[in-house]
């Protein structure tokens, strides 16, 4: 028999990646392309569909060539996505109606704050796990329905589909036979009640928003039909939000285990286990996987700015040639004499949890005449590591269960400097794999368990190498200083916006 490979689509924010995996897990191919960013207005960020569709199907032709593999020996593919982006398509032409709102785009806010001034916030926290705003597909969705009038017709002739992108990345694949996504990108838009497991009716009156737009919820690691590639049929076994298939690509299978990942935005997610745990602090409770009818919960502290901090000190300021240089900056900064305690908070787009500050925008503080470059990159990859805190804090009290351990994952994840740095704020040992895909590999994983290519959870197989870096006590008492600054920081931040 050929050797077998299941095929991950991982299609984030930023790029569009296709991984090849081998029954050892080990990573066989990767192929990648940029995704452009759309900013029509100040504050809105913006896809095009139709440009995420062509990437993805050609990227999965690619991987094949590049790597001499046959369609024959793909066993299943699995998606992952950047969630709660909204794409709204006509089902009839197969094109999109709008540009796609991403989920950093802040075209709904004051749609969030409408819903806010209705009282609603409680009401819809108790019923999806999130605190009403514009990060979330509901508001987006009445923003375009708002902004094109022409589309209640549509939604009337029941033609309109709403799908996050795994949806629609479905819908394309299966040639618009299945309509349909999973609990996890569900339960990151705000129409869907996640202790039912049902679409919310009250919810979608409120909303004025029609049910035969959205698609069908199914576990994430199920029977999502079938494409066609290269002239082979083959089976499309799961989809997943890609935070929540990061939390799966590290195993995280036990209540307790959290993991962080840093990309465009941070995302701090715990499984809580089979039962929701409600949050007094401005953490977002959602579904980590279902699997076999029976879903996992989680609690997620979403960070808005993380990588795309250290992309803006690259494109925007052009301090930085790339990237991988930033580390060698903090080191540098961190040693210098005297050292210039500086505090930088990347709000470009609002502040996340534990804020929910939709206003608040970036600020620094601390800035002295022998300030350098190389501090502003410190401050920057510091404010990572603070965000960081924010969400563990809370997250200790909510749950409390203190925590112990931390995984972390994505492109940050790689400088050494904030991985250092973090370990000695929060005191705790903090592990990251070798491999920084763990998205792309949760999304295996779940495609590969519902294939039977793997039997079962504890047949999947190990995460790469992994590097561990313990804290130093020492440090406890400058941190703490240092984090109060970052706490005061914040506040001022807040105070500049909400007088403006
Ligand atoms: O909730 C948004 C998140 O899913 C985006 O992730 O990796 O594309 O920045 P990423």
């Amino acid at each position: 028999m050929t050797k077998q490979y299941i095929m991950a689509i991982d299609q984030g924010t930023t790029s569009t990646r296709v991984i090849l995996y081998d029954q050892s897990g080990d990573t066989m191919g990767m192929v990648k392309k940029e995704l452009p960013q759309i900013f029509q207005e100040p504050g809105w960020v913006e896809h095009d569909a139709n440009q995420i569709w062509i990437d993805t199907e050609g990227l999965m032709q690619k991987v094949l060539t590049k790597y001499d593999i046959s369609a024959n020996e793909i066993n299943s593919i699995g998606i992952t996505n950047q969630r709660e982006t909204t794409v709204l398509w006509d089902q009839k032409t197969g094109e999109p109606v709008a540009p796609a709102v991403v989920w950093q785009s802040k075209q709904s806010n004051s749609i969030a704050d409408l819903l806010k001034g209705q009282n609603l916030e409680q009401k819809i926290y108790d019923k999806t796990g999130l605190w009403i705003d514009s990060y979330f597909s509901a508001t987006k969705i009445m923003w375009l329905l708002k902004k094109h009038p022409e589309l209640q017709k549509l939604m009337d002739e029941n033609r309109l589909r709403f799908g996050t992108i795994d949806t629609w990345l479905l819908w394309k694949l299966t040639k618009g036979h299945v309509h349909a996504t999973d609990y996890t990108n569900a339960s990151r838009t705000m129409l869907f009640n996640i202790h039912t497991l049902q679409w919310d009716s009250e919810l979608l009156k409120i909303y004025g928003i029609n049910k035969n737009l959205l698609p069908e919820v199914k576990n994430s690691i199920d029977n999502f039909g079938s494409t066609v590639l290269k002239g082979v049929t083959i089976n499309i076994g799961a989809l997943a939000g890609d935070q929540q298939a990061a939390l799966f690509g590290h195993k995280a299978f036990v209540p307790g285990a959290i993991k962080s990942t840093y990309g465009t935005g941070a995302f701090i997610v715990m499984n809580t286990g089979d039962q929701p745990k409600n949050s007094k602090h401005g953490l977002l409770t959602t579904i980590a996987y279902g699997l076999n009818g029976k879903v996992t919960y989680a609690l997620e502290g979403s960070i808005f700015v993380a990588g795309s901090a250290v992309q803006w000190l690259e494109e925007g300021m052009e301090i930085l040639d790339n990237s991988a240089i930033s580390a060698e900056y903090a080191y540098q900064s961190s040693q210098s004499v005297p050292y210039q305690d500086i505090y930088l908070v990347p709000a470009f787009t609002g502040l996340g949890a534990p804020y929910w500050d939709q206003k608040i925008r970036g600020a620094a503080f601390g800035l002295t005449r022998a300030t350098r470059k190389h501090d502003l990159v410190r401050a920057t990859i510091e404010s990572l590591a603070y965000q960081t805190k924010d969400v563990l804090d809370v997250m200790e009290i909510d749950t409390e269960m203190a925590r112990t351990h931390l995984s972390i994952d994505g492109g940050a994840a790689a400088n050494e400097y904030l991985h250092e740095f973090m370990a000695n704020l929060l005191q705790i040992k903090i592990t990251r794999p070798r491999k920084l895909e763990m998205t792309a590999r949760g999304i295996a994983y779940m495609a590969g368990l519902q294939s039977g290519f793997w039997a079962s959870l504890d047949q999947l197989p190990d995460n790469p190498e992994t590097l561990t870096i313990d804290y130093d006590e020492s440090y406890q008492p400058r941190m703490h200083k240092r984090y109060d600054n970052w706490k005061k920081s914040v506040k001022s931040a807040q105070m500049f916006a909400s007088r403006n």
